[in-house]
């Protein structure tokens, strides 16, 4: 069977925001120290920031950097890590249990982002911190007045405030794995103090509300109440928003590669139906909450931790090693918020360096992990909208793995497009989702035509364990080359295993 994608240029989802490329930096293992932040490397800058880094995550353009953590964020004082640094107070932190020498903290964090062109996202400690520490810290960031916080700021050498305009407050507060884990009730209280104090104190912040991590009988509970209580307040709050994003977190993996099952390939291509079914019913109670609410507003979600994750160890640190297939379910991710376009308006893989990450680095070198590549390809070439596309063919049955239910019928083909109105290009992103054999697809225009000139993205490697190293580096990269496709229709052959963006110029 062929298989066919049809494209309607005017049948549009919504607009694209790029935030859903948004990255994660966490005090964890070697994400900070050792990652981005290394004095000692040859590779390091005067600022002790790895230039190898900062260019490689130039490349991924990510628009949001969240920070500190993560479960580090709920054990975490900011006072601790700035100003001079022979006075920086190192402490042991109780989420990873290691030694914090907190050399690196806020100032250095928004140099960071200021060189790779990220906006700063921070999380506030609402585990063993308070409402007051969260606002002093927003004062000591955002202050514009002639305050004690904002004279501090300026003595560490930052006259300028840094305008952080993201904040989310907590992390993860449904996990008992948190210090301070609330119940769905508790976080709502907390969350509505929080935030009237934070927007009292900067009314122009947008504030994440950690709503739903661990996906058990109360997530529904949880969201619904944030809701209400963010809602109760707001006219006491000069009639302001306190929710800006419902924010929530996933990670997946192979089930084999955690040493439960024989290898299935095909039910770990099937956990797209995972991610799917969490956005589609955290819209559902967003949707139904705003209704009951009389809500004037959408609220957006932000998927602020995303990734492959097994939890693998290197020298006691947390350090996985990505293969192909894993390279494909971050690819299936990107589709999936692209055609959740409308609801999903930031995404934050986690996390950037070493840890959980597409780069990964050791004193002297980085390599580039599998995952990098599909990552680099999207946040360079999506358009300015999504598309609502149709597309049907080949099918796969999966068994019940990988957290999943058993499933047939489900599309080999995974895919989404965006268009760019202003350079007048349509991307079209397809994950093939067989293991050994080529998926032929035509792809049909039923309004518009191609101009002629275009670009394939080929993401791939010899099979679907493949990973990249030190001594191989490229065992899994992007292939770039030239397509040409007039009229309205385009034909390609789709290598087994692999993630393939098509970019056409329009007529
Ligand atoms: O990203 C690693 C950890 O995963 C984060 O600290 C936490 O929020 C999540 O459980």
């Amino acid at each position: 069977m062929s298989n066919k994608i049809s494209i309607e240029l005017d049948r549009k989802i919504a607009p694209i925001n790029h935030d859903i490329f948004g990255g994660f930096a966490e005090h964890l293992g070697r994400c900070i120290y050792g990652g981005i932040y290394e004095p000692d490397s040859p590779l390091a800058g005067k600022d002790g920031l790895r230039k190898d880094v900062l260019e490689a995550l130039k490349r991924l353009n990510m628009p949001v950097m969240r920070y500190p953590g993560g479960n580090f964020v709920s054990g975490y004082r900011w006072r601790d890590a700035v100003g001079p640094k022979a006075e920086r107070k190192a402490r042991m932190e109780l989420a990873w249990h290691d030694l914090e020498p907190n050399t690196f903290g806020t100032n250095e964090f928004v140099d960071f982002c200021r060189k790779i062109n990220s906006e700063p996202y921070m999380a506030v400690n609402c585990g063993d911190g308070d409402m007051r520490d969260a606002r002093d810290w927003l004062e000591y960031c955002n202050g514009t007045k002639d305050t004690h916080l904002v004279k501090l700021r300026k003595e560490h050498g930052y006259d300028a405030p840094h305008n952080i305009k993201f904040w989310s407050i907590g992390n993860e507060v449904d996990g008992p794995w948190q210090i301070g884990m609330k119940t769905p009730e508790e976080y709502a209280r907390a969350y509505a103090e929080y935030a009237k104090v934070m927007k009292w104190t900067d009314p122009s912040i947008k504030l994440l509300a950690a709503a739903v991590s661990l996906w058990d009988k109360n997530w529904v509970e949880r969201v619904q109440l944030l809701m209400e209580h963010a809602n109760y307040f707001k006219p006491f709050t000069g009639n302001r928003d306190l929710i800006d994003y419902i924010a929530i977190h996933w990670y997946v993996g192979n089930d084999d590669r955690r040493g439960f099952a024989n290898d299935d390939f095909a039910s770990y291509m099937a956990i797209s139906e995972r991610f799917e079914d969490h956005i589609s019913s955290t819209e559902g109670i967003i949707r139904a909450m705003s209704s009951a609410l009389k809500l004037e507003r959408d609220i957006p979600i932000a998927v602020d931790e995303w990734n492959v994750w097994y939890r693998v160890h290197n020298e006691g640190k947390l350090e996985e090693i990505y293969n192909l297939e894993d390279a494909l379910v971050v690819a299936m991710h990107f589709n999936s918020f692209i055609r959740h376009a409308k609801t999903v308006k930031m995404a934050n893989i986690a996390q950037i360096v070493n840890v959980i990450a597409p780069i990964y680095t050791k004193p002297d070198g980085m390599f580039l992990q599998t995952t990098f590549h599909p990552f680099e390809v999207y946040s360079k070439t999506c358009g300015s909208t999504a598309l609502d596309v149709h597309w049907s063919g080949d099918t796969f049955s999966a068994e019940g793995k990988n957290g999943n239910r058993s499933l047939n019928g489900l599309r080999t083909l995974d895919v989404s497009a965006t268009l760019d109105e202003a350079k007048k290009q349509l991307a079209v992103y397809i994950v093939n989702r067989t293991e050994d054999k080529a998926s032929d697809v035509t792809i049909n225009l039923q309004d518009g035509k191609f101009k002629g000139s275009g670009k394939q993205y080929i993401v791939n490697g010899s099979d679907v364990k493949a990973v990249n190293s030190f001594e191989q580096p490229d065992n899994v990269v992007t292939r770039e080359s030239s397509i040409s496709a007039s009229g309205s229709s385009f034909s390609a052959s789709l290598e087994p295993h692999s993630f393939t963006a098509l970019v056409f110029d329009l007529a």
